[in-house]
């Protein structure tokens, strides 16, 4: 979700914001812009609602340029995506020109008291009282700094915010207030790159810092000054030696179909120092260092979206497998419901981009609790570890399309890994020698699934005229119904809701005729006889079942319309499965609608704002 990019060199910098700009696009967006300082020192905008595709040909015969510039993808909260909501955001005399992520809750009240000055308002933008209160400042004091810390302390709410102003030629001031994202800067000798992300200034930066909260800054070609409770402070410029990941479709129409198909490549990998076969051991005291985990009576987890779904199913593996009374919450209910959080917890937060601002509220109170947290994410130094300060990486590399694919399943093998490892001490006898065998094979079981996808995707088509779907399970099959629901409504736009089976006949029954087809997960485990029952149930009210299961042998035909069947597995190791099957007929049902699988409309992949 929204993206700030930033540049500073001895060269002019438009192709550099333009390809920074690029690089964000995976975050969502819906708005591109941006500034520069031009040769005659006057700043030029552009900007235009859309994509950068559409932006770059809008501006094909714009010859501007300059060696200084800010940039913004836009993911609209107040006001519609419009060329004239774009950022970057002027003040009224055009004197500054700002990008901002996040959200000023006090915007009213400041638009009201500038308004009454005499200001103009031109945008639907809460941004746009940012510029015209730093105008205002300077109106007053002539200090550019100074005005942007006055107004630093005036907003309410979030914002990370990187300025430029006329009479500054050579600086970029910025700052961060609340949870609105990172802000990254990087060094080079020739260039001064900032961007939300460290991805993005990778390839041009030798070292970097990260803005934190309550953080003020001003950038130059030489050096970059931060100023935090009115006084400089001093950075950890962090060294970039990894080289920056290099990101393609290999021979993939989409980068979802790619990251699907990277799945067994990243469950093989997770595997690394953590995993011993022989000796049946998990160890995760590297990454854990200075947590004692012996004297935790429960665990509470905490995530969003497909995060959340992953935590919802962890919750089960860590009660099943390490016997550790656990919570799943959803954290942006928990983080205002004045919760109570009991000694001896163990909070662990879940966020594959690291960014989330519900998963960071959480977070943060968590912290004001003294709790101890461990952060679950595939962001090296993202925002979430600053937190937790204990953090699990997934190792899932970077994923592209929007809708989580291989971070979902990356998380839960964390999980499954991090439930095994608390067992040694807390429930050493586990069904250790089955698991571990299994869990050793689920890198080609997975394999197989991708290898064999033609009756999926033939379902797929058949079902894409359908506008509805119910998603059932019981037990580990429940969390998974959840994403199933979750992937089809992202990816193809279609209603789809997912229920524990036990639920349906409370409710959602009465949605069932033929024009409603049900998904039914159901596997060899504890719950299947109570699953026939519920597709039984299903069939009886004329619905049009579908079932993915492992155990086809106990299913008759007549119970149902269509089946995709997967290997046999140990019950808990089983949504690997079931999920991988679900992503390839959830994108293949949205291909089938001819939609844009990688960007799904109104989605963010970063999702800043609370
Ligand atoms: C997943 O397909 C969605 N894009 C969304 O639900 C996502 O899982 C959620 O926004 C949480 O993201 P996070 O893991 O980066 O915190
Ligand atoms: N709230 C601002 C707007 O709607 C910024 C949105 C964003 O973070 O992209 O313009």
């Amino acid at each position: 979700m929204c993206g700030i990019v930033g540049y500073i060199s001895n060269h002019c910098v438009k192709s550099d914001l333009i390809k920074g700009l690029k690089k964000l696009e995976y975050r969502g967006y819906d708005s591109v812009g941006i500034a520069l300082f031009d040769v005659n020192q006057n700043i030029k905008v552009l900007k235009n609602s859309g994509q950068i595709k559409d932006f770059i040909s809008k501006y094909k015969n714009d010859t501007s340029d300059g060696h200084l510039g800010i940039g913004h993808t836009r993911w609209a909260t107040h006001g519609v995506p419009s060329d004239n909501n774009s950022h970057p955001i002027f003040d009224q005399n055009e004197t500054i020109a700002l990008v901002h992520n996040g959200i000023i809750e006090n915007y009213l009240d400041i638009k009201k008291e500038l308004i009454d000055e005499g200001f103009k308002f031109k945008t639907d933008t809460d941004t746009e009282c940012i510029s015209n209160l730093i105008s205002y400042y300077k109106n007053k004091n002539k200090d550019t700094l100074r005005s942007i810390k006055l107004t630093f302390q005036k907003i309410k709410g979030h914002a990370v915010v990187a300025i430029i102003s006329k009479e500054d030629p050579g600086k970029i001031f910025g700052f961060k207030k609340g949870l609105a994202g990172s802000l990254r800067i990087g060094l080079s000798s020739n260039k001064i790159s900032i961007a939300s992300d460290l991805e993005t200034i990778k390839s041009t930066s030798e070292k970097y810092i990260s803005i934190d909260n309550k953080e003020i800054f001003v950038a130059t070609l030489e050096d970059v000054l931060v100023i935090s409770k009115d006084k400089k402070i001093e950075k950890e410029w962090i060294s970039i030696d990894e080289k920056s990941e290099t990101i393609s479709k290999n021979n993939f129409d989409f980068f979802i179909e790619k990251e699907i198909h990277e799945q067994p490549e990243v469950f093989l990998s997770n595997f690394q120092n953590r995993v011993n076969f022989s000796s049946k051991e998990i160890d995760f005291s590297k990454e854990l260092k200075g947590l004692n985990l012996d004297e935790i009576k429960r665990i509470n987890l905490f995530g969003m979206g497909t995060s959340y779904y992953a935590c919802l199913l962890a919750s089960y593996w860590l009660e099943q497998i390490s016997k550790i009374p656990t919570q799943c919450h959803n954290a942006s209910e928990f983080t205002y419901r004045n919760p109570l959080v009991e000694e001896n917890t163990l909070a662990i937060s879940v966020s594959q981009s690291g960014e989330t601002a519900d998963t960071l509220s959480a977070a943060n109170l968590i912290k004001e609790m003294k709790i101890p947290q461990i952060a679950i994410t595939n962001t090296n130094n993202s925002e979430l570890e600053k937190v937790t300060k204990n953090c699990i990486n997934i190792g899932a590399k970077t994923e592209i399309g929007v809708a989580s694919t291989k971070t979902f399943t990356a998380t839960l093998e964390i999980f499954l890994l991090f439930a095994m490892y608390l067992a040694q001490k807390r429930n050493p006898g586990y069904p250790k020698t089955k698991i571990f065998q299994e869990l050793k094979s689920m890198p080609s079981q997975i394999e197989r699934i991708l290898d064999n996808t033609k009756h999926i995707v033939d379902l797929a088509k058949l079902y894409s005229k359908y506008d509805n779907f119910l998603f059932l399970g019981r037990g580990y099959n429940y969390p998974v119904a959840m994403e199933a629901a979750l992937k089809l409504k992202e990816l193809s736009y279609v209603h789809a809701e997912g229920y524990p089976a036990g639920e349906m006949k409370h409710g959602p029954i009465s949605l069932i005729d033929s024009k409603m087809p049900v998904f039914c997960i159901i596997t060899e485990g504890s719950h299947r006889d109570k699953m026939i029952s519920n597709i039984r149930e299903v069939k009886s009210r004329n619905g049009k079942v579908i079932v993915l299961t492992n155990c086809s042998e106990k299913l008759d035909k007549s119970w149902y319309d269509d089946i995709i069947i997967f290997e046999k597995t140990e019950d808990l190791l089983s949504p690997f499965l079931s999920s991988v099957s679900i992503q390839i007929f959830a994108v293949n049902l949205a291909l089938a609608r001819n939609l844009d699988i990688d960007k799904p409309r109104n989605l963010a992949k970063s999702v800043t704002v609370e």
